[in-house]
């Protein structure tokens, strides 16, 4: 079971917005919000979503993406971001991964761009980035869209920058199982040059937010666009865990390190240790294993459930699924033979108890 990080303010702000029932109509935590992003993602406008999934179906509109442009994306991926971008007509091409990260393969993208390639999404597995130099370098070279689906990487940092820095667009998750959340929630990080576009996306198509500054006498449809607003509820939440961010990391990152100082000790276990720990700068989101087969990976997943122990396979590979190869694929990638063999532990509880149960198994 993974218990997400609550905070008393919060529940002081939600009172606070129930006696001010105003603050529905100003949003005085959304707006806080947004700043708290535009002060620590500089060069970015930040507008608070739904869900992450919201926030990706925002950057898709505001591409203005066309039947058969083409989004180059990974298969070993949240099925809402397929979706994201398959709901306006997009031709999803899913390259593969590097085994070592889970991560989308830069030089697989690189020979999957074609004239038609409009976008390529690098989704951070576990905040561990993607090559972002590289894909930004190659992006430019191409005239493409760089999404970063960073669902999982609030507080992580590459190159000691935050995970977000790097796309034309890039998405965070706040949902329940996310290091913070609001029980549902998002923020689409846009690059400055996009967001006379974006504002409209969000405002219905509308130049709602030009006419609230005062720049326009009244405001119009002026593109398809969409309600993805956040509610202020949700956001007066949000805010006092965003301000907590630092230190709810750097938990999270010790219970990562103690559950991996036990899995290491492990006989058994320490052999499915992922290689990727160089990175000494995500924000302890995953903890991932990957067995030698699905067989013994499922022993695994029973074997802690006998103790109470959650642990979880993760994304079925999304260039398996009926929906997108019917039951005929035959294309073996890394994505569908290592989901297979991928678990994970869970790190907000009970981490005690699996230390100790890994350390009498081990004995
Ligand atoms: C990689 C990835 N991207 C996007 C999402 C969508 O996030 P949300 O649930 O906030 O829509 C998720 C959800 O967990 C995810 O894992």
């Amino acid at each position: 079971m993974h218990y997400p990080v609550t905070d008393k303010q919060s529940a002081l702000n939600v009172a606070d917005v129930v006696a001010n029932p105003q603050f529905l109509l100003t949003k005085p935590y959304t707006k806080s919000c947004e700043r708290w992003f535009k002060e620590n993602y500089p060069g970015y406008e930040a507008f608070l979503t739904s869900s992450c999934t919201r926030a990706l179906e925002m950057a898709a509109l505001s591409m203005d993406i066309q039947s058969g442009d083409e989004i180059i994306v990974s298969p070993f991926n949240y099925v809402g971001v397929a979706n994201a971008f398959a709901m306006f007509g997009a031709k999803l091409v899913f390259v593969d991964i590097e085994p070592n990260t889970m991560n989308i393969h830069l030089e697989a993208a690189r020979q999957a761009i074609t004239p038609k390639t409009k976008a390529i999404i690098a989704m951070h597995y576990g905040s561990v980035a993607c090559d972002l130099d590289g894909f930004r370098l190659l992006c430019d070279e191409n005239e493409i869209f760089l999404v970063e689906d960073a669902a999982h990487c609030i507080g992580a940092k590459h190159q000691d920058k935050p995970i977000g820095l790097w796309g034309d667009f890039s998405a965070i998750s706040f949902d329940a199982q996310k290091n913070i959340s609001c029980g549902e929630g998002g923020v689409l990080l846009v690059k400055q040059k996009h967001h006379s576009v974006v504002e409209k996306v969000y405002e219905n198509g509308t130049d709602k937010r030009a006419f609230d500054r005062g720049d326009i006498p009244f405001y119009s449809w002026q593109c398809i666009g969409s309600k993805f607003a956040i509610s202020e509820y949700d956001a007066a939440v949000l805010l006092p865990l965003l301000q907590r961010v630092t230190e709810i990391t750097h938990d999270r990152r010790e219970a990562w390190n103690k559950l991996f100082a036990a899995v290491k000790n492990h006989d058994i276990l320490s052999t499915f240790l992922p290689k990727h720990l160089k990175d000494l700068n995500h924000n302890g989101h995953i903890f991932w294993l990957c067995a030698e087969s699905t067989e013994v990976a499922q022993y695994w997943v029973d074997w802690f459930k006998k103790y109470d122990v959650q642990a979880s396979f993760h994304y079925p590979s999304l260039d398996n699924s009926p929906f997108f190869c019917g039951d005929g694929n035959t294309t073996k990638t890394n994505s569908i033979e290592l989901s297979g063999r991928l678990f994970r532990l869970p790190l907000t509880s009970p981490t005690e108890t699996i230390r100790e149960l890994l350390a009498v198994s081990n004995a």
